[in-house]
């Protein structure tokens, strides 16, 4: 057909008249000027600047707004005290090198701040950052710029930018909050590093008073604001004799995410959903009422999770008990005896809180904390001490006078300590009630600076749960979606990972037991060791692994996200396996019927996992302390799956990293990281043969030879003397052919060449049916004592793997 030629010139005027009108640019030069409607756009169109008004507002202001989130997003507002109110803004480079923003009477509405400029070229520019900069064009010096709007931060901190100082300029960049949502112009609150002396700390005020505290920089954190990157940012904190800032950085590049000072003093980080085309809030502080500066008044410590928050430091009791008794705080504590320097005086160590505010103090970072307990000790007015920087075991000293104001009671921040003075009889009336006094709290800090992922805060909203409590089963099943627990749930649950809690230490992990507050018992698992996984993808894994239903597999309740990563389980009452069949006691010992269910039951599960599931999964660490019992001793394997939670390639035969367990492992995987379904079958076939035999292949010894358990069981299968293999605690309670039977599967699966070893569907027919006839096993492998094969073989590969490796041999002890 032929097309006619006009349509094809109109359609190519069309297209340069587009070009001509949609051309963005990123740069203002000297002659040009950007117009109401008028628009520049950063090179990756990533931002743009132009005129907008916020929400009703009628009045027009020049902003900065991400160029590619459908709902606008200021990041930076120029004019915001002085807005334009028609649409006859104009913003140019003024003779001075300056940036102007002018209106129809050519009032000046605001100006970039900087210094005469000498050269004419002076060109602004819209970086991909976000960063509006003015810079001499001639020059070729990248950040050498005349200008920058980050370090004039309006309500909101971009990735890259600096909140704090720069000493050689005297430059104090700070966040402005906006007096509304629809008033960018200067409100209440800022938010930016007070230098307090040489010890910074990051503090929101509400004009000049405190609003909000994080606690002095120690070298590692502030007490409120781990320094902690997340897959979603790296924060980092900047001290140097020409710097004092802080700024964070993407985890990854395609993330967006940014900081914001809201109208009432909160500062809020919020991550950008492709997926629901929405900000969320991650996290904020002020958080709760511990956050609020000052909230128990002086010499008090504000506790989260106690009923009263507030309670009096030791040695000191409520200014006005009355008040106190109605819940206000802020007249705070006294002292109850004066100190008066007696010889019985010490210090009280407070473990793991906020330090106080930093209103009179003296410091001498030469000083150790001895030297520094000293010299508060020798001072009657020095009321606590602490080291100034945590890092290297702590240095330095901080001593203070006065009232102690603003501590919270953290957790797991170890490097925390502070050291209050105590008179001699609290010192005594404390050691001779010989109980801590200190509550160590549940630290909201990490919950609120750890990163809730958008999505777990999307589904919480869905469930309107507080505190979590639903029940999965409620739950669709062909719709399954993946709990994520959030941090606070997971500390209250385990008392805070009380070491009475604590189930095992497992592979990837101790687990500890916990109770929601339904009253529902979990164990959740702290995987310790670093993923190299993406969240998604860990999501994506572990919402695999929890549609893996099996009877005979423990099933996954959910996971948390928030800082560390766990896995949450359901809690099997009679623990594991191998307490039943290595039990000293004997007294659970098990019967022939019941340990023969428990091993068709491991095969099934097994089995299950190498076919039946739609994942095709490798164990790689079954064994006996991973097989559960529920409360009808059902057989639970534990641990699947968590492999592919580490980004270990399932599919790849062959890995750099081995996770399994001494004396379980197969010869090929333990020497050459050779694993698949048959590594696993060996796997089962020790732990058979253990169940059988009472013993663990491990520790297993013998006065007549110095094999392993599987060469014990080989040494008696080829004397045929099988019967001598079976647990005297079975008694006679057992059917021999079955016994032996299991015997020679357990063998076939221990054989040392994998091509030899029967899979888990033929081991289930050999355990099942009574006629199957059996092929006679060969050599196992690994059936020497470990004196030598196997100990060779995990020293030369405890590099890399170090840690799991003494794990596991520790666990058997
Ligand atoms: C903006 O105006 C609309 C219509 O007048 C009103 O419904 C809305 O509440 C206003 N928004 C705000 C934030 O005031
Ligand atoms: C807008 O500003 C001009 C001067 O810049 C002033 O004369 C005028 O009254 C203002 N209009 C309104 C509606 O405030
Ligand atoms: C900058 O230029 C303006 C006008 O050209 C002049 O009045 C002012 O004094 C200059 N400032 C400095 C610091 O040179
Ligand atoms: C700027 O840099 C380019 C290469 O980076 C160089 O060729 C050019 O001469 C430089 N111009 C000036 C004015 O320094
Ligand atoms: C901060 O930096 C200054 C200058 O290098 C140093 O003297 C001071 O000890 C540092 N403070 C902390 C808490 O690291
Ligand atoms: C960053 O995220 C994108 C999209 O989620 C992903 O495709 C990319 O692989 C990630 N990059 C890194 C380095 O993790
Ligand atoms: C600021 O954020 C807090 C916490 O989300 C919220 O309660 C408050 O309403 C916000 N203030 C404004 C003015 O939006
Ligand atoms: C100091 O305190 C001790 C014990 O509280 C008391 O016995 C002593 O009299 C006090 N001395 C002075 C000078 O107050
Ligand atoms: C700091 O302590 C050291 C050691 O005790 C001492 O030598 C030094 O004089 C002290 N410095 C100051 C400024 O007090
Ligand atoms: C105790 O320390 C304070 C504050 O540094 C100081 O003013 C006072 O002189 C000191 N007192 C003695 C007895 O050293």
């Amino acid at each position: 057909m032929d097309i006619p030629c006009f349509s094809i010139l109109y359609f190519i005027s069309i297209c340069m008249f587009a070009l001509e009108v949609c051309k963005s640019v990123d740069v203002l030069s000297s002659s040009e000027t950007i117009r109401d409607g008028d628009t520049l756009v950063s090179a990756g169109e990533k931002f743009q600047l132009g005129f907008f008004s916020p929400g009703n507002s009628s009045y027009r202001f020049l902003a900065i707004w991400y160029h590619n989130i459908p709902e606008k997003t200021t990041v930076w507002v120029a004019n915001g005290d002085n807005p334009v109110n028609d649409s006859s803004g104009v913003l140019r480079i003024g003779s001075e090198g300056k940036l102007v923003l002018v209106d129809q009477a050519e009032r000046v509405l605001w100006s970039s701040n900087n210094m005469n400029a000498t050269s004419q070229s002076v060109v602004a520019k819209l970086l991909d950052s976000g960063n509006l900069v003015l810079k001499d064009d001639s020059e070729n010096v990248s950040g050498n710029y005349l200008w920058q709007s980050f370090d004039h931060p309006s309500n909101t901190l971009l990735v890259g930018m600096k909140l704090g100082w720069d000493l050689r300029m005297g430059l104090d960049r700070h966040m402005t909050s906006w007096k509304s949502a629809e008033d960018p112009s200067t409100g209440d609150f800022t938010f930016g590093v007070d230098l307090g002396g040489i010890i910074p700390q990051l503090v929101i005020r509400k004009g000049r008073v405190k609003y909000f505290r994080s606690g002095p920089w120690n070298g590692i954190q502030f007490g409120r604001m781990p320094m902690v990157p997340n897959l979603i940012f790296i924060p980092k904190f900047v001290n140097n004799s020409q710097e004092v800032y802080f700024t964070f950085n993407h985890f990854n590049e395609s993330t967006i995410t940014r900081l914001v000072l809201n109208a009432s003093g909160n500062h809020q980080r919020y991550l950008w959903s492709e997926k629901t085309q929405e900000w969320t809030m991650i996290y904020m502080l002020p958080y709760d009422a511990c956050d609020v500066y000052g909230k128990c008044g002086s010499n008090s410590m504000c506790t989260i999770s106690n009923s009263p928050i507030c309670s009096c430091m030791i040695g000191y009791q409520p200014k006005s008990q009355a008040e106190w008794d109605t819940l206000v705080w802020s007249s705070g504590c006294v002292s109850k005896n004066p100190f008066n320097c007696s010889k019985g005086e010490g210090f009280k160590r407070l473990k793991g809180v906020k330090m106080p505010d930093l209103l009179q103090f003296t410091m001498n970072t030469s000083m150790s904390l001895k030297e520094c307990e000293l010299e508060c000790f020798k001072n009657c007015s020095c009321r606590a001490y602490a080291n100034i920087d945590a890092t290297g075991g702590g240095s330095g000293c901080l001593l203070w006078f006065g009232d102690l104001l603003d501590v919270r009671i953290l957790s797991r921040s170890a490097n925390q300590d502070l050291y209050i003075r105590v008179s001699a009889s609290d010192l005594d009336s404390v050691n001779s009630k010989g109980k801590e006094w200190v509550a160590v709290a549940i630290s909201m800090a990490f919950v609120v600076l750890s990163v809730v992922l958008y999505f777990c805060i999307v589904w919480k909203r869905k469930k309107h749960a507080q505190g979590i409590t639903f029940d999965l089963q409620a739950e669709d099943e062909n719709n399954l979606h993946l709990p994520i627990f959030d941090m606070v749930t997971i500390l209250r649950a385990t008392n805070n990972f009380c070491d009475s809690n604590k189930l095992g230490e497992g592979g990837f992990g101790p687990v500890y037991k916990g109770q929601l507050s339904n009253g529902q018992e979990i164990a959740v698992k702290r995987l310790s060791e670093d993923s190299r996984q993406g969240l998604n993808e860990f999501k994506n894994e572990v919402m695999l692994i929890a549609k893996l239903q099996h009877r005979n597999l423990v099933r996954l309740r959910g996971c948390c996200i928030e800082e560390e990563r766990m896995l949450i389980y359901e809690y099997m009452p009679n623990g594991s396996l191998d307490s039943f069949i290595f039990g000293k006691t004997r007294e659970n010992s098990l019967v022939w019927r019941r340990r023969f269910d428990i091993i068709i039951g491991i095969v099934r599960g097994l089995l299950y996992l190498h076919q039946d599931s739609r994942l095709r999964i490798i164990h790689r660490d079954l064994k006996a302390s991973n097989v559960l019992l529920d409360n009808e001793m059902n057989p639970k394997i534990s641990d699947f799956g968590v492999a592919r939670v580490f980004g270990r390639d399932q599919s790849l035969a062959k890995t750099k990293r081995i996770v399994g367990t001494y004396g379980y492992m197969a010869p090929e995987y333990t020497i050459d990281g050779l694993f698949s379904t048959k590594s696993d079958v060996f796997s089962f076939g020790v732990l058979l043969l253990e169940i059988i035999c009472g013993k663990r292949n491990r520790e297993f010894n013998h006065p007549d030879h110095c094999f392993n358990l599987l060469g014990h069981a080989w040494k008696l299968w080829l004397k045929r003397k099988v019967p001598d293999f079976i647990d005297p605690q079975l008694q006679n309670s057992f059917d021999l052919s079955e016994v032996v039977k299991c015997i020679q599967v357990g063998l076939l699966c221990v054989q040392r060449h994998p091509d030899d070893r029967p899979n888990m569907s033929s081991v289930l027919l050999m355990l099942d049916s009574e006629s199957a006839s059996l092929p006679q096993p060969k050599q196992p492998g690994f059936y020497i004592e470990r004196s030598s094969e196997n100990t060779d073989v995990e020293m030369s590969r405890r590099d890399g793997n170090s840690n799991k490796i003494t794990m596991t041999l520790l666990e058997g002890r």
